[in-house]
């Protein structure tokens, strides 16, 4: 590979991507990090720690350093970091990291004779961040939303009705059951200004990708709400990173990156985002509104590129910002790949043996339904995992279930993104459950559409 090589890292649920394009000729290297099998001491399953209550999903973020430390590592040993130009992050979207005021001072003296996370690991007021499948912050959405006139109001001022996942509610709720450690937090970072903070050295600011999905952003001005900020905790404004409406370079690589990982002191680094916002640009859909995305990953998303602005009925769905200084929405559910991998593991079948069954059984499944909520799911909102059958099968019939999963996964899909008000001429399939035939092909009958999906699954990496 040549000079000025771009490299894109997706920081996602399960894993760290390296994805590094040479655009001249199109070469492409790829690395993943598998976060349960490589750090086994944080104790994930699936990249998340789990405990009693299903609504509570947490990470300890020092295992996202760890990984990152690998990345660049890995990166350096196969003589890589010297060509890269220009790099940027993408990052599963709505996690918060609590930083206390040495945060800033010990990225700035980062020592490239010992590893990242030495230095950094006594920085977090808060151990653990709570990521994008954590559902307990049932009652801070209401009290925001009375707090700031109802759904309708919320929705308006920030995209998005008040969300258990997003920054504001679990924001308050740390404020409110750990007064004391809020105190301590000078910084709240979203993962993806996180990681990109650690590359360039210095407190980086949010984009409006990720920013906008925060319950605390006003989307027609792109600033941090004041009134949103105040429903949610005391002083949050100088605790907030500056939010960016439209992609810009942030800076070059840190010294400790030139200096540990031999990268090129002139490389830029660009504002890190959502992993939705960055797949938007990946399969090239900035400015493509006829052409709507399905993301089947550790989450389901749909997506698509919008310059309007419905907010009316918008109740399951978002309105994030995109690199161009427009808007995308999207539409997330949290029962995707695992739901469909509890389906999978139960008959003991391949995806291959998936794959097959779905082409094979007749669409419709002679009426059989499931409501498919292995565990608590966004859209909608359902609080306690139930998965419910109805048209007369069983959890023994093995077919019926396997397609009744993928068929509610599509139905629900199609169902939900109806407020939207654009009905799409094509679909494009990203993320891992791209490579699945099968599910290519419910998704087309459901939305009676053409479906096709890229070599390149990882098109966050590649967006970023
Ligand atoms: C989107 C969402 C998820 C995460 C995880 O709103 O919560 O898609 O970004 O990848």
């Amino acid at each position: 590979m040549a000079k000025n090589c771009f490299l894109g890292l997706d920081l996602s649920t399960q894993s760290l991507t390296a994805v590094v394009v040479e655009p001249a000729t199109g070469d492409l290297q790829r690395h993943a990090i598998h976060f349960d099998s490589c750090y086994p001491s944080y104790q994930t399953t699936d990249g998340v720690i789990i405990g009693d209550d299903p609504r509570v999903a947490h990470v300890d973020p020092r295992m996202w350093i760890e990984a990152l430390d690998d990345m660049l590592d890995w990166l350096n040993q196969k003589g890589l970091s010297r060509k890269i130009g220009g790099l940027g992050v993408s990052a599963q979207q709505h996690g918060t990291v609590y930083l206390d005021q040495e945060f800033p001072k010990a990225l700035f003296q980062l020592d490239p004779s010992q590893n990242l996370l030495v230095q950094l690991k006594h920085i977090f007021p808060r151990d653990t961040s709570p990521i994008w499948m954590d559902s307990s912050t049932n009652i801070e959405c209401r009290e925001i939303t009375e707090c700031l006139g109802g759904d309708l109001n919320v929705t308006q001022l920030t995209g998005s009705v008040a969300t258990e996942r997003f920054a504001a509610p679990q924001i308050r709720k740390f404020w409110k059951e750990k007064p004391v450690a809020y105190e301590k937090t000078s910084h709240i970072a979203l993962i993806s200004s996180f990681i990109t903070s650690l590359l360039v050295g210095r407190l980086a600011p949010v984009d409006a990708g990720d920013g906008f999905g925060t319950n605390l952003a006003d989307i027609q001005t792109g600033r941090w709400s004041p009134v949103a900020m105040e429903a949610t905790a005391p002083e949050l404004e100088q605790r907030l990173p500056p939010l960016l409406v439209k992609d810009k370079v942030v800076g070059n690589v840190s010294s400790y990156l030139v200096a540990k990982f031999g990268f090129n002191p002139q490389a830029e680094v660009i504002v890190g985002s959502g992993d939705n916002p960055c797949s938007l640009v990946g399969l090239g859909l900035i400015g493509t509104p006829q052409i709507h995305a399905i993301s089947l990953g550790t989450s389901d998303t749909y997506f698509g590129y919008t310059q309007q602005l419905k907010d009316e009925q918008r109740s399951t769905g978002h309105i994030f910002g995109t690199t161009d200084g427009q808007y995308m929405f999207l539409i997330c559910f949290k029962n995707g790949s695992l739901a469909r991998e509890q389906v999978k593991d139960r008959y003991g079948l391949t995806w291959g043996d998936f794959s097959e069954i779905l082409m094979q059984t007749p669409p419709g499944n002679s009426g059989r339904i499931m409501l498919p909520y292995f565990m608590p799911e966004t859209t909608p909102l359902v609080l306690h995992p139930e998965v419910l059958r109805f048209g007369g099968f069983s959890e023994d019939d093995v077919k019926a279930n396997v397609l009744a999963v993928a068929e509610a996964q599509a139905m629900a899909m199609y169902r939900h993104s109806g407020w939207t008000g654009q009905r799409p001429k094509r679909i494009v399939v990203t993320a891992g459950g791209s490579e699945n035939r099968g599910l290519l092909e419910v998704i087309s009958r459901v939305f009676g559409t053409e479906v096709c999906s890229f070599e390149i699954k990882e098109s966050a990496a590649l967006g970023a």
